[in-house]
C-alpha cells in the first residue's frame, strides 16, 4: 500500500479531494464509496468548495454509504444515511437519487445486506471508496476479528467504539446502537481504490498496526495489505509510529506528479 504522509487533516482533505476531482474528471459518474465519521469532514469539505468555485463538476457523481448504524429511527440526525446526505449530497449538489446505502431499519437486516451488495455490484462497483480507521482498527464497522473475506452484514459494535461513537450521542454511550450493517471486508477490497484517512494521535497505534503489521483479521484494516492499489494518507499525529515513516515521505517526495495517488 501505497502511504502519504501529510502536515495535517486539511492538508490531507485537500489531497484526496483532489485525487477524487481527477477521478470525476475521467469518469464523471464516478461511484464513490464514503465513510462517516470525524475524519473524512475535510474531504468533503475541500471538495464542496471546489464545486462551489466550479473547478470540479459532480453534477453526475454516484454516493454509496460504506455502513449504517441498525434501529434507529428512520431520519435520525445520526443514522449514516442523514449525515451524508447532510455532510455529502447537500453541499455537493447532488440528488438524493444518485445516493444508495444499506437500509438499517429493514425488517429483514440479512435481506438487506444481500441487497446492498447486489446493488452495489449492479452499479459497475466502487470506483473510489473512502475509509476511516476506528482506534481498534477497524474499517466500516468491520470490528476486530472479522473474516477478512466478509460480505455486507449485520455486525456487534465493540464496547471501544460505542465509547468513541457517544460524542455524536449526548455523550451517552447507550444512546449508541450496538449493531450496524457495514460493508464487508471482502466488499470493501472489491473497489478499485480504497483511501484510507487517518488523523491525530490517537489513531497512530493502529495506523502502525494496518501498514506495518502483519495481514490479520485483529487489525481489519491490515486487510487493505491485499489491495492492488490502497492508499493510506496520515497526518503527522497520526503517522507518529511508524517505523518507516522518513522512506514513505521520500518515496512520496520523489513520486512523479502525473502518477496522482
Ligand atoms: C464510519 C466508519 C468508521 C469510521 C471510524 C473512524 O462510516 O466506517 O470506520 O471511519 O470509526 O471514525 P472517526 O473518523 O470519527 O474517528
Amino acid at each position: 500500500m501505497e502511504v502519504v504522509i501529510v502536515p495535517d487533516a486539511t492538508a490531507g482533505g485537500e489531497l484526496i479531494a483532489e485525487t477524487i476531482a481527477s477521478l470525476l474528471s475521467r469518469k464523471p459518474d464516478a461511484l464513490l464509496g464514503v465513510a462517516t465519521g470525524s475524519t473524512p469532514l475535510p474531504i468533503y469539505q475541500a471538495l464542496a468548495a471546489k464545486v462551489r468555485s466550479g473547478a470540479v463538476d459532480a453534477s453526475r457523481a454516484r454516493v454509496c454509504q460504506l455502513d449504517e448504524y441498525v434501529g434507529l429511527p428512520v431520519g435520525h440526525p445520526e443514522s449514516y444515511r442523514s449525515v451524508v446526505l447532510r455532510e455529502v449530497i447537500e453541499p455537493l449538489g447532488l440528488s438524493e437519487a444518485s445516493f444508495m446505502g444499506p437500509d438499517g431499519a429493514a425488517e429483514d437486516v440479512q435481506a438487506a445486506c444481500e441487497a446492498y451488495d447486489k446493488a452495489l455490484a449492479e452499479a459497475g462497483g466502487v470506483d473510489l471508496q473512502l475509509l476511516g480507521i476506528g482506534t481498534d482498527g477497524h474499517i466500516g464497522f468491520n470490528e476486530p476479528c472479522s473474516s477478512l473475506a466478509s460480505r455486507t452484514r449485520i455486525k456487534t459494535l465493540t464496547e471501544q467504539t460505542r465509547v468513541d461513537n457517544a460524542r455524536f450521542f449526548d455523550g451517552d454511550t447507550e444512546q449508541v446502537p450496538r449493531h450496524v450493517i457495514t460493508q464487508g471486508i471482502g466488499t470493501i477490497l472489491e473497489s478499485r481504490h480504497p483511501i484510507l484517512l487517518a488523523t491525530g494521535e490517537g489513531k497512530a497505534d493502529a495506523v502502525a498496526l494496518t501498514v506495518e503489521g502483519p495481514l490479520a483479521s485483529v487489525v481489519p484494516a491490515s486487510a487493505l495489505q491485499l489491495h492492488p492499489h490502497a492508499t493510506v494518507v496520515v497526518d503527522e499525529a497520526a503517522a507518529s509510529k511508524l517505523k518507516l515513516a522518513d522512506y514513505f515521505r521520500a518515496t512520496y517526495a520523489s513520486k512523479p506528479a502525473w502518477q496522482g495517488l
